[in-house]
C-alpha cells in the first residue's frame, strides 16, 4: 500500500492522564468537536461531550482557508459555550486533531496532505501542513488551543480501543471511507529512518483504501463509478467497500436493469440516473426489510428513485442486489483484516494471544447484515479454531476519543 504514516506506539502507552482534553474529528460529511475529561487510572474517561456539525457541500471543494475557518468558528463556539466554570480557564487547551485523509506525517503534530479522498477536493490544501492551517484559523477566531497531536481516524480508533483493552492490535474504519492501522515492530519497517522508538513498536496507517490489484472483483459498475468520481483511478479498494459508494453501486445495477427491461417503468421518469441518490442507509433498510410484501423496499424505491408499482418479484431482486453488493464489501473488508493479522503473525497455529480488532464507522455500526457477513468471513478465512482468538469490537467514536487521549499523552 503506497501511503504509510508512522506514529510512535509510546503515545498509546497512556500515562494515566487527568484533565480536560479536546478533539476535532474531520473526515466525513460532518465534523465533530469533543471535550473529554480524563480522571486517571481507575476512573478513566469521566465525561465526554461532543458537538457534530455538518459541512456545507460547497466547502468540501472550495479553498482550504474557508474550510478551516468554518471549523475554527465551530470550535470557538464550542469553547465559548463552556462558560467559565471550567478548570481550564487559566490553562491553554490541548487538542488532538483527527484528520482522516492521507497525510505525510513529519512529527506528532504536523503533516502535509498527500491528497483528498471521499467527497473532498480542495486543491490548495494539497501539500500543505494541515495543522498549521488549523492553527492559523484558530488564531483568527481567537481560540487559544494548541494542537498536541495530528492523527488518522484509524489510529484514533486503535488508541481508544487500546485504552480499554490492551489486546487491541488493529484499528479499522468502516464508514464513509475505509482504512486500517495496526501495531508493527519498528525493526520491520524499512522506511523508518533515524532512531527507533523506545517502545520498539510503531503504528502504521496502511491507507488500505488505496489498495488496487487485478485480483479485486471490479465490475463494469465499479469502473463507471470510478471514472465519474472526484479521484478516478484512486482509492479502488475503498470504492468497493465503503459507505460512501455502496448505495451508488446498487443504483448503477438497477439503472442497467431499467435500461434493458420494463421492470422499473420508463427510466426518464425515475431518478435512476442521479448519482448518489441512493445511499448506503437506504440499501441497509431494503436489505433488512422483513415485511411480507417488502413494503420498505417499495417505499425506498418510490421515495429515492421515483420508481412505483413494482412487483414483489422485482422487489425481491432489489433486496438480492443490495445483499450481493453488501456481501462483497464485507468479505473484502474481512480479507483486509486477515491480511494484517497474517502480517503480524496473529491468529495463526500456535499463536495463543488474543487479538482484538477495534472498528469504528457507521457502515459497521448500523448495518447488521454487513457486520454479520464480515464476522462470518473472518471465521471462514481464519478457521474456527484460530478465529476464537480474534474479537471484533465496535469502538464507537473511537476516532475522536483516541485523538483526545493522544493529545493528553502529548500534553505539555
Ligand atoms: C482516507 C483515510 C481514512 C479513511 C476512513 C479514507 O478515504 O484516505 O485516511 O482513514 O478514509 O475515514
Amino acid at each position: 500500500m503506497p501511503y504509510c504514516q508512522f506514529a510512535d506506539m509510546l503515545f498509546i502507552q497512556f500515562r494515566n492522564e487527568e484533565g480536560f482534553f479536546y478533539a476535532l474529528d474531520l473526515g466525513g460529511t460532518n465534523f465533530r468537536v469533543l471535550r473529554v475529561q480524563l480522571a486517571g487510572k481507575d476512573k478513566r474517561v469521566a465525561k465526554r461531550e461532543s458537538k457534530e456539525v455538518s459541512i456545507p457541500p460547497h466547502l468540501m471543494s472550495g479553498n482550504a482557508a474557508e474550510l478551516f475557518s468554518f471549523i475554527a468558528s465551530a470550535l470557538a463556539k464550542f469553547v465559548t459555550d463552556e462558560g467559565h466554570n471550567n478548570v481550564l480557564d487559566d490553562k491553554q487547551r490541548e487538542l488532538g486533531f483527527t484528520f482522516s485523509f492521507p497525510v505525510r506525517q513529519s512529527s506528532i503534530a504536523s503533516g502535509t496532505l498527500i491528497k483528498w479522498t471521499k467527497a473532498f477536493s480542495i486543491d490548495d490544501a494539497v501539500g500543505e501542513d494541515v495543522v498549521a492551517e488549523l492553527q492559523t484559523a484558530m488564531g483568527k477566531q481567537g481560540v487559544d488551543m494548541r494542537v498536541a497531536a495530528l492523527i488518522n481516524d484509524t489510529v484514533g480508533t486503535l488508541a481508544a480501543g487500546r485504552y480499554n483493552d490492551k489486546d487491541v492490535v488493529i484499528g479499522v474504519i468502516l464508514g464513509t471511507g475505509s482504512n486500517a492501522a495496526y501495531v508493527e515492530e519498528a525493526s520491520a519497517i524499512p522506511k523508518l529512518e533515524g532512531e527507533l522508538p523506545k517502545s520498539g513498536n510503531m503504528v502504521i496507517n496502511t491507507e488500505w483504501g488505496n489498495f488496487d490489484s487485478s485480483c479485486l472483483p471490479v465490475t463494469e459498475y465499479d469502473q463507471a463509478l470510478d471514472e465519474e468520481s472526484l479521484n478516478p483511478g484512486e482509492q479502488i479498494f475503498e470504492k468497493l467497500i465503503s459507505g460512501l459508494y455502496l448505495g451508488d453501486i446498487v443504483r448503477r445495477v438497477l439503472l442497467k436493469i431499467a435500461l434493458q427491461t420494463p421492470l422499473f417503468g420508463n427510466v426518464s421518469q425515475t431518478k435512476l440516473k442521479t448519482r448518489f441518490i441512493l445511499r448506503t442507509p437506504d440499501i441497509s433498510a431494503m436489505r433488512h426489510d422483513e415485511t411480507p410484501d417488502l413494503s420498505v423496499v417499495a417505499e425506498k424505491l418510490a421515495e429515492n428513485l421515483k420508481i412505483r408499482d413494482t412487483s414483489l418479484e422485482t422487489r425481491k431482486m432489489v433486496v438480492e442486489i443490495c445483499d450481493i453488493v453488501t456481501r462483497r464489501s464485507a468479505r473484502l473488508a474481512a480479507a483486509g483484516i486477515v491480511g494484517i493479522l497474517r502480517k503480524i503473525g496473529r491468529a495463526v497455529p500456535g499463536d495463543e494471544r488474543r487479538s482484538v480488532v477495534a472498528v469504528d464507522g457507521g457502515l459497521f455500526e448500523h448495518y447488521a447484515a454487513f457486520r454479520e457477513c464480515l464476522e462470518g468471513t473472518l471465521m471462514e478465512l481464519l478457521g474456527e479454531e484460530a478465529a476464537k482468538s480474534v474479537a471484533v469490537k465496535l469502538t464507537k467514536d473511537g476516532s475522536g476519543l483516541g485523538a483526545a487521549l493522544i493529545a493528553a499523552a502529548h500534553s505539555q
